[in-house]
């Protein structure tokens, strides 16, 4: 097999790989080997590029794998699991930008003389390529700054934003015809640069619009827009394996958000058009909602978890933030031992990124057996004595059932009131994400734990 042959069965396998690495990650047994496929995946496709793909330039090139590689080393090492969403987005951005880059080096080229047909869908290439890069870049650093707090989570609502829009994207398929046109006389920078910066104005506007609550959405759909980026890519460099690793990354993000909107009964229009959600998390709950608490302290809870038959356990961010899921555990073992059935009830949307709860409670060792998906235990609540929400607040808000009118109405939450006694961990008052009160914490048979979920749930283990 010559060199050209061995590239084109690396990447086959390569491909394969990656296709096992996705089907391994939709279940949580078999998400570990899905990763391994992954990794190998992607050392074959490396190794496969360096050595049958790049012909010159080595020197260039090792330098850039040596600064890409440790800068990567070094993020994931210190990355904590609550920035992994922002990690992913800024990550997102460096594949946008890739996609710019990459376009105008191409269309700088001028190496290879294409005719006719070819050179105009060569250049419809270079130029969706350099579209969606550049909106996928301005985008996703948007949806960074958002995710890390350094700009609010407060939607922009410009006047006429639509309008701005529509005119924008006008702008984008005028300039493209431009380029198409002037391209073939041997021009086209002017539009191709032009088109860059309005995309770019459009990435920024559309993600700036969107409130704290949808970004979960927003990222995974900039995550499909990087897929799609890297394919045209692909296109641009005749590289079959970046064609179909893009459509594998772009149309699983688009499955993805279609999975979250439905999670949060959002229409995945809606989510783009923006306009909902605050940058949440601070204010106090409070006008209707107001009412009489009932705190309850650890040695009581641990006496109600060791006296109930049936206990739910609902997670969610502040479990994360806490770093509660060992303790978690280990009260779950003292109360299976003591015969009491523990159960997890896991929101698709807990915590602030899909599977962020499984991830925790694996890593905690928690049996997968125990733990289930909200609508598989939606039902049994009537039927539990008592449900721990520890550091959830949305998810299990009653008012996204009742109240037409909230924010957050509409999204399927997890019936915890139905059952006996809800023991809720929390801080203070406080609203989580959406921003919203929450009734729950004053109906008559909920409880407020008030502390650190790691301190009170250490406390509560004591005791047990
Ligand atoms: P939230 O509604 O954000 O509530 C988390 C609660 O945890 C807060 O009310 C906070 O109250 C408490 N908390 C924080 N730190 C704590 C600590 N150390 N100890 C104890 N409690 C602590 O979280 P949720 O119920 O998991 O709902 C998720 C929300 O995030 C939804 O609105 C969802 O749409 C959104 N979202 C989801 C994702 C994905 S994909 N999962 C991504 C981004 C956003 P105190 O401050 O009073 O302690």
């Amino acid at each position: 097999m010559n060199s050209a042959g061995i590239v084109t069965a690396s990447y086959i396998a390569a491909t394969v790989l990656f296709i096992l690495a996705l089907g391994g990650l939709s279940n949580q047994e078999t998400a570990r080997r899905g990763n391994w496929y992954g990794i190998i995946g992607m050392a074959i496709a490396l190794v496969a590029t360096i050595l049958g793909v790049v012909t010159q330039h080595y020197t260039l090139l090792f330098i850039a794998l040596l600064i890409g590689g440790s800068v990567g080393l070094v993020l994931a090492r210190r990355v904590q699991m609550t920035q992994m969403p922002e990690l992913v987005a800024i990550l997102h951005s460096l594949v946008g930008l890739a996609a710019v880059l990459v376009g105008f080096a191409n269309f700088m080229d001028h190496s290879t003389v294409l005719h006719g047909a070819e050179a105009t869908i060569h250049d419809i290439e270079t130029y969706l390529g350099v579209l969606i890069g550049a909106v996928t870049f301005s985008g996703s650093v948007i949806a960074f700054g958002k995710l890390s707090g350094r700009i609010g989570g407060k939607p922009m609502i410009l006047p006429a934003r639509h309008w701005l829009n529509l005119v924008l994207l006008l702008g984008s398929i005028w300039f493209g015809i431009e380029f198409v046109e002037q391209s073939a006389a041997g021009g086209g920078t002017w539009p191709l640069l032009l088109m860059t910066l309005i995309a770019l104005a459009f990435g920024v506007h559309m993600v700036m619009a969107i409130g704290g609550a949808d970004m979960p959405v927003v990222v995974s759909m900039l995550n499909s827009y990087s897929g799609w980026a890297a394919s045209a890519t692909g296109f641009m460099l005749s590289n079959d394996l970046l064609i179909v690793t893009g459509a594998l990354v772009g149309s699983s993000g688009a499955i993805l958000s279609y999975i979250m909107c439905r999670a949060m009964n959002r229409k995945f229009l809606a989510v783009i058009a923006g306009g909902f959600g605050t940058g949440g998390g601070t204010t106090a709950a409070g006008g209707e909602e107001e009412g009489e608490v009932q705190p309850i302290q650890s040695e009581e809870t641990a006496e109600l978890l060791a006296n109930a038959k049936e206990v739910m356990i609902v997670p969610g961010y502040g479990m994360a933030v806490a770093q509660a899921q060992h303790t978690v555990y280990e009260i779950t073992k003292v109360l299976r031992e003591k015969g009491v059935n523990v159960r997890f009830g896991i929101h698709p949307v807990a915590g602030r990124m899909p599977g962020h709860m499984n991830v925790l409670l694996a890593e905690a060792r928690v049996p997968y057996d125990i733990v289930f998906e909200m609508d598989e235990v939606n039902e049994d609540f009537p039927d539990v004595d008592v449900s721990v929400v520890i550091g959830a607040n949305d998810i299990v808000n009653p008012d996204a059932q009742e109240k037409p009118d909230s924010p957050i109405a509409g999204m399927p939450v997890l019936e915890v009131w139905k059952g006996g006694t809800t023991i809720v961990l929390k801080r203070s008052m406080a609203t989580g994400y959406a921003g919203v009160g929450n009734p729950l914490f004053f109906k008559e048979n909920t409880r407020m734990l008030f502390g650190d979920a790691k301190d009170t749930l250490d406390a509560v283990l004591k005791t047990l």
